[in-house]
């Protein structure tokens, strides 16, 4: 298979939540701006040409939850895939199945990293939504008809935007579904010293019916770095990979 490079990037607490108050301690906030730093700072990791994100992940950072402003009359667009920019450097990956994000624009900016928008989507997306990613010049690519196929976005990701390494970035049902499908190829967990013990807030990988199950998964430690009192960095080899060229 065609597909890029995938490590999963992700902060956690000492607890294994994803989010929460323990974000605004000041271990919290140090480990934040290392979790930045590793992946998009003046001496990045990975070099990545692109992130990916849940739905929900999106609506809690970039989208709030706004509705799309589609108009029902729009008229049909053309079919198959819509590639507005393919010379962006940086992608932000949007999983989105049915077409429910409200976005505004073609750009969003990540502290001081910009990123071209990608929406991926199924079927099930309307024309309505299709023509307001075009009209605001939003890239789009359908890849299945209810579910989404991942290995087809991936090829499509590699050919079509020249993405060589992706960050596969939570939330955890994503990152569980592309682990359990065999198409992470590495975890990068940077741990805050820091926990709140809420019951109340996903953790770093989660199941999601219709999407994936509890079936197992091993991992092999590579690396385990003291960054700062505040943050443990560790990377993990993931076991079972499906092969990339
Ligand atoms: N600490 C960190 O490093 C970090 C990083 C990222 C996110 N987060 C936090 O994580 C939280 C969200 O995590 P989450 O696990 O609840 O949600 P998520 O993974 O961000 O989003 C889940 C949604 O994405 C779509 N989706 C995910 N997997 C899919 C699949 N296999 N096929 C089709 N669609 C799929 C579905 O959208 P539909 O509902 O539209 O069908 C699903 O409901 C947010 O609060 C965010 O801020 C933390």
């Amino acid at each position: 298979m065609k597909r890029p490079y995938i490590f999963c990037h992700m902060l956690v607490s000492m607890d294994g939540k994803i989010m929460g108050n323990y974000m605004d301690t000041p271990q919290g906030i140090k480990a934040q701006e290392v979790f930045y730093d590793i992946a998009f700072g003046k001496k990045p990791y990975y070099h990545h040409q692109g992130w990916l994100s849940g739905r929900v992940t999106t609506d809690d950072n970039f989208t709030f939850y706004k509705k799309p402003r589609i108009d029902e009359n729009a008229e049909k667009v053309a079919e198959g895939d819509y590639i507005a920019n393919a010379q962006a450097g940086m992608y932000y990956v949007s999983i989105d199945p049915n077409g429910r994000l409200g976005w505004e624009k073609d750009t969003l900016v990540y502290e001081d990293t910009r990123a071209h928008v990608i929406e991926i989507l199924t079927a099930k997306a309307g024309n309505a939504y299709k023509a307001l990613l075009r009209k605001l010049h939003i890239s789009y690519l359908i890849v299945g008809e209810d579910q989404i196929d991942f290995e087809v976005m991936l090829e499509k990701l590699k050919e079509s935007f020249h993405i060589e390494t992706l960050m596969l970035g939570g939330g955890g049902v994503l990152n569980w579904s592309l682990i359990q499908q065999g198409l992470c190829d590495e975890v990068s967990l940077v741990i805050a010293s820091a926990a709140d013990g809420s019951n109340q807030t996903p953790t770093l990988f989660e199941m999601r019916e219709n999407f994936s199950n509890d079936r197992p998964i091993e991992f092999a430690l590579q690396e385990a770095t003291i960054m700062d009192e505040a943050a443990l960095w560790l990377r993990y080899k993931v076991k079972e990979v499906k092969r990339h060229e």
